[in-house]
């Protein structure tokens, strides 16, 4: 049997061998090893407490006192190891790093062509003094036909292979509706171009269910098919080049009267229909010219939809493609690109 007296000195003698212990382990797992022999349920101090029982009973709250002191020790002791071991262990992983090896360049963003085909227009006409304006992509029968002079029946609507939403929504085939929204909210003069995605149920080489317009529109007193042609050939010269030759070519459209077709000189072959090996010019199909948008004067029947008097005011209209404009401006021959996101593709216009 144990006296007080000596499981006291087994008490402070433990600090010490622990320490000896520990100065023995070199990893982690070693010092988990020591920690169990002294400190765990069947280790070291468990053993000497052991005894406690035996003791005569006034003796043993001192003795308590006392293991609870080393057992706190030994504990404050542990953790400093453990961390000496962890700060060396990640001292170690980093005598392996090379500090000489060149960073990861992060991969920087562009505007896809479309994007910047639409911010270069718009630049242009702002700079002409046009505002901008956006509407939704679903549309109403009144915005997109019917105030449009598109009654219901009307045998233009057929020119375009609309998606209904319902007998009275669709998802809008042009950007005209713009017209009609911004007209019956403001008073001439006004001036303003409408970028924007529309939608037609036509998909083949040369044609996607979705592609992008920029409609313009300007109305004031005395606006004259000679300020059309002014401003998209001013347009045209901006955004292709001065040297490019533009011309009107009479066509339909129920919201403009008279209406036209504009073609440019074809920026590919400029305009000789013969590619460079002399071959025939795809671009063009030989022709010379491309298409690049639909234009006119807005018809009074629009006028009379939106309360503006027929009789005072004039106005121009026209609707843009601007796929086709950026693949004549990049010289890309196929629709489809713009489309697929193939970073190969669009990593060329940063
Ligand atoms: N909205 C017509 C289209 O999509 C283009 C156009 C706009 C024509 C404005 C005349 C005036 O084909």
């Amino acid at each position: 049997m144990n006296s007080a007296a000596e499981i006291s000195k087994s008490l402070k003698s433990l600090v010490q061998e622990f320490e000896k212990a520990l100065d023995q382990a070199s990893l982690l797992q070693e010092v988990e090893e020591v920690r169990v022999a002294f400190l765990g349920r069947k280790g070291r101090l468990a053993e000497i407490m052991s005894s406690l029982p035996s003791l005569p009973v006034e003796e043993r709250p001192g003795i308590g006192r006392l293991a609870n002191e080393v057992k706190a020790e030994l504990n404050r002791i542990l953790d400093e190891k453990s961390r000496d071991i962890q700060n060396r262990l990640r001292h170690e992983d980093m005598s392996s790093f090379d500090h000489t090896m060149p960073g990861r360049i992060p991969d920087s963003g562009s505007f896809h062509p479309v994007t910047r085909v639409i911010n270069d227009i718009c630049r242009i006409f702002v700079g002409l003094g046009f505002d901008i304006v956006t509407g939704p992509e679903v549309e109403t029968d009144f915005y997109n036909f019917e105030a449009l002079n598109l009654p219901p029946g009307h045998p233009a609507r057929d020119m375009q292979d609309t998606l209904y939403i319902s007998e009275s929504v669709v998802l809008r085939t042009h950007t005209s509706p713009l017209q009609v929204r911004t007209m019956l909210k403001a008073r001439p003069p006004l001036a303003a171009i409408a970028p924007g995605k529309v939608y037609r149920r036509d998909s083949d080489l040369t044609h996607t269910p979705m592609f992008h317009q920029i409609e313009g529109f300007l109305v004031d007193t005395d606006v004259s098919m000679a300020d059309l042609r002014g401003t998209l050939t001013a347009f045209a010269h901006e955004i292709f080049d001065p040297q490019v030759k533009v011309r009107f070519r009479p066509s339909f459209f129920p919201f403009t009267e008279p209406s036209a077709e504009v073609d440019i000189s074809c920026v590919m072959c400029m305009g000789s229909g013969r590619s460079d090996q002399g071959g025939p010019c795809r671009v063009c199909k030989e022709t010379g010219w491309v298409e690049i948008l639909g234009c006119g004067m807005i018809d009074p029947a629009v006028f009379e939809k939106v309360g503006y008097d027929p009789e005072k005011y004039t106005g121009f209209a026209f609707g843009l493609g601007v796929e086709r404009v950026a693949m004549l401006k990049y010289g890309i021959g196929d629709l489809r690109m713009f489309f697929e996101n193939d970073l190969r593709f669009l990593n060329q216009f940063v």
